[in-house]
């Protein structure tokens, strides 16, 4: 008999997939300029396909100015021609999904790029006009001298910049380059509909919707509070500084415009998805994205931003899952991606922090939900220390003090020295690669026991055998038996182990069916494994 009030498991493919992030500079070159392109993704497809995942999200690749690598958009539906084109996508689009692989495109509505026709035209507006209202135009205090608010730009300096010759400023929380739209301008929701349903026709499954916590601001525009230090919009220095005063982030009108993107995407069946960028402060607040209704996914950057602890990881993965179960979602994990240090290089670098980096990625990948990989990490790639003079990223040249462009490195494909076939001939790529890479390449690492490129292949590879289609059920065994510093669950009849701890501990019983490194009857530090139960 059939029991009708049990419910059907919602099986949409993005629930348990795992997704590779290209970032488009960097991953292949298809025309020997330097810069990556969208048919040397296509021509890299296989790389995708043999490593195992479900999908990819390609970073924007529309036509930009590039002074944020283009999340700085200057017209939403088209290719930029240092990408390729509109072709070139529709040939992509068809041949990942010839391939099985999904496709998610990155979305950015929070801001455009000042190239944009609408800023253009706002700049040549009077103030109070309707192309100025759709942008964030106010004036000045002391007599239009002073930005009209303390408010901090993400990527350092004030979030605002002056019209020359009056005393008008516009809003940008990122670079002066990419001025912020005003959200409650309804042209701006049509604008993005359209967008949406441009890129659904021509048959993307997804979209990243970058910066998903912005969009609204605090009506008033009024003064951040800040207590003593500097005001800051930065979202991850907000977390690690306790800043909780978030009037440009985060305002509750936000989710109205997801449940209109979701009745969209719905209209297109019940596999097209999107996928918030929220770097909101909490489980709870990043879980009000993804309630019944809203976007489908939002990345979970807790662990990202997290030391090398099984305590913090412990809890991390237990508050996450608490927070997707609460509004019914599936949980994301993600470890690295375009604008962090890559995992290796936080968990210490050189042999350590990649066996921590592998460990860690292991870990992730038995959890329930989606598991983000961004390019590179699958080799094994280390943060690389680019020389000032080479630096693109607009965080360094406005002063924040900081860089992207370390993880942003162009791949390494064969060959022993750069540019490792990233692009045809000898031409140097956008960054400079290492000297030293010549081991890991893929070319190199293809085939090559131990190399790290089989260790993810493999991992992969088990985690659809062993856990597609296995509920979403994890036992957290912590603190564990074992000791302070491993973190250990069981999924299924999986165990999961992971040594942070600084000494080797008994391995428990079961049979190793992957493992991050060497194991014996002991599990060393820095190493995970997954037991099956007899
Ligand atoms: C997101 C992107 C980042 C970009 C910023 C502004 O945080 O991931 O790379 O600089 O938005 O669009
Ligand atoms: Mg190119």
């Amino acid at each position: 008999m059939v029991d009708v009030n049990v419910p059907i498991p919602d099986r949409r493919w993005w629930r348990d997939a795992v997704i590779y992030q290209v970032y488009v500079r960097s991953f292949a070159d298809s025309d020997g300029d330097g810069v990556g392109d969208l048919a040397g993704i296509t021509a890299r497809l296989p790389h995708l396909d043999a490593l195992g995942v479900d999908a990819l999200w390609i970073t924007p690749f529309y036509p930009s100015p590039q002074h944020d690598h283009g999340y700085d958009v200057a017209d939403y539906c088209d290719v930029d021609p240092l990408f390729g084109d509109l072709a070139a996508a529709d040939a992509l689009i068809a041949r990942a999904h010839d391939l099985g692989l999904r496709v998610i495109v990155d979305l950015v509505p929070n801001h455009s790029s000042s190239e944009h026709p609408w800023f253009q035209a706002a700049l040549a507006a009077e103030p109070g006009s309707a192309e100025r209202d759709r942008y964030l135009f106010r004036t000045g205090r002391d007599g239009g001298e002073a930005p009209p608010n303390n408010w901090e730009s993400v990527f350092g300096g004030p979030a605002w910049t002056r019209i020359e010759g009056s005393d008008q400023w516009y809003l940008h929380l990122f670079d002066s380059s990419q001025p912020d739209f005003d959200w409650r301008n309804p042209e701006v929701g049509d604008l993005f509909e359209g967008i949406l349903r441009f890129w659904l026709d021509r048959g993307v499954d997804g979209f990243r919707v970058d910066v998903a916590h912005g969009l609204f601001k605090e009506k008033s525009l009024r003064d951040q509070e800040v207590d003593h230090e500097q005001p800051t919009s930065d979202a991850i220095e907000m977390v690690q500084r306790h800043v909780t005063d978030e009037p440009m982030w985060d305002q509750p009108e936000v989710h109205d415009v997801y449940r209109r993107w979701a009745k969209i995407l719905d209209e297109y069946g019940d596999d097209r998805m999107a996928v918030a960028e929220a770097w909101t402060q909490t489980a709870e607040s990043l879980a009000r994205f993804i309630r019944p209704g809203e976007l489908d996914q939002a990345f979970n950057f807790a662990w990202l931003l997290a030391d090398w602890s099984a305590t913090a990881f412990a809890e991390i993965i237990t508050d996450t899952l608490e927070a997707a179960a609460s509004v019914d979602a599936a949980p994301t994990w993600v470890l690295s991606n375009h604008d962090v240090t890559r995992h290796t290089t936080r968990y210490g670098g050189g042999a350590v922090g990649l066996a921590r980096a592998k460990a860690a990625t292991l870990t992730m990948l038995a959890l329930p939900g989606a598991s983000y990989i961004y390019a590179g990490e699958e080799l094994g790639l280390d943060e690389v220390d680019v020389p000032p003079e080479a630096r693109q990223d607009p965080t360094w040249h406005r002063g924040g003090g900081k860089f992207r462009d370390g993880c942003r490195v162009p791949l390494p494909w064969d060959g022993t020295e750069p540019p490792y076939a990233f692009g045809p001939g000898d031409g140097q790529p956008w960054l400079p690669q290492p000297l030293d890479w010549e081991e890991l390449t893929v070319a190199a690492q293809e085939g090559r026991a131990g190399s790290t490129l089989e260790f993810y292949r493999a991992a992969l590879a088990a985690r659809r055998s062993l856990l597609a289609g296995r509920g979403g059920d994890v036992e957290m065994l912590s603190p564990p038996d074992l000791g302070e510093g491993v973190l250990a669950f069981v999924r299924g009849d999986l165990t999961v182990v992971l040594n942070a701890g600084p000494t080797s501990v008994p391995l428990p019983a079961g049979q190793v069916v992957m493992a991050s490194g060497p194991v014996s009857s002991e599990l060393p530090p820095d190493t995970a494994v997954w037991l099956a139960q007899p």
